[in-house]
């Protein structure tokens, strides 16, 4: 018997939902950051990443964290804040702490983080926002492809990073990246 055709209507839609009204997949987000970014928690314990999570825990104002969902299990994450490089405090807010399991990448689910995360800022009123990145083929393709670009080349706890910039056309701009 043939395979079943994998099709559009078949692959589970991902929805995107604020982690403010999903508190209890917390532990599994904060397992995901304190694992991708060990080395900026160097010395510090999950508990940690999970504490800054409940703090993340708001819908109208910053800080707020967006969570993907596909078939009811957390895929994704990435949160909206006002600071985040303490030697930069003079640009705000950011975009921060980006992040799709392993197995999901190249679906399109960053983006549409992404793409939840602008809209919000749009909606509250934010014109500009920052990210910071260590990776520069992260930046070329990735964020760029998303209407991001180089703000500036500097270094940051002796990395080499790429602090970029996008500025908000309002909320028309909006066409919801499908996940492939
Ligand atoms: C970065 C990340 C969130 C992207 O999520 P994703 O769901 O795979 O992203 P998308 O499927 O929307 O990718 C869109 C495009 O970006 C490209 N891309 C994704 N990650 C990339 C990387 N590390 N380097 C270069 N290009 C990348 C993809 O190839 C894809 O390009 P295409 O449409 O031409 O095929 C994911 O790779 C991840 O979690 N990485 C580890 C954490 C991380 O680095 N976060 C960013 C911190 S600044």
């Amino acid at each position: 018997m043939a395979p079943p055709r994998v099709t559009k209507k078949s692959i589970s839609p991902v929805v995107i939902c604020l982690l403010a009204d999903r508190p209890e997949v917390i532990p599994i987000i904060a397992s995901w950051i304190y694992d991708e970014w060990s080395f900026l928690y160097a010395g510090k314990t999950r508990q940690y990443v999970e504490n800054f999570l409940h703090e993340r825990l708001h819908k109208k104002q910053l800080p707020i964290t967006f969570v993907a969902f596909q078939s009811g299990e957390p895929v994704g994450t990435v949160s909206l804040k006002e600071f985040d490089i303490e030697t930069r405090t003079d640009l705000t807010p950011w975009v921060t702490s980006l992040y799709v399991v392993k197995s999901l990448r190249g679906k399109g689910i960053g983006s549409r983080l992404m793409e939840a995360a602008e809209e919000k800022a749009g909606k509250l009123g934010i014109k500009k926002l920052f990210l910071f990145t260590a990776d520069p083929d992260l930046a070329a393709r990735f964020y760029r492809k998303l209407g991001w670009k180089t703000k500036e080349k500097t270094i940051y706890n002796s990395y080499k990073i790429i602090i970029m910039e996008k500025r908000l056309a309002g909320t028309r701009q909006y066409r919801h990246i499908p996940v492939r």
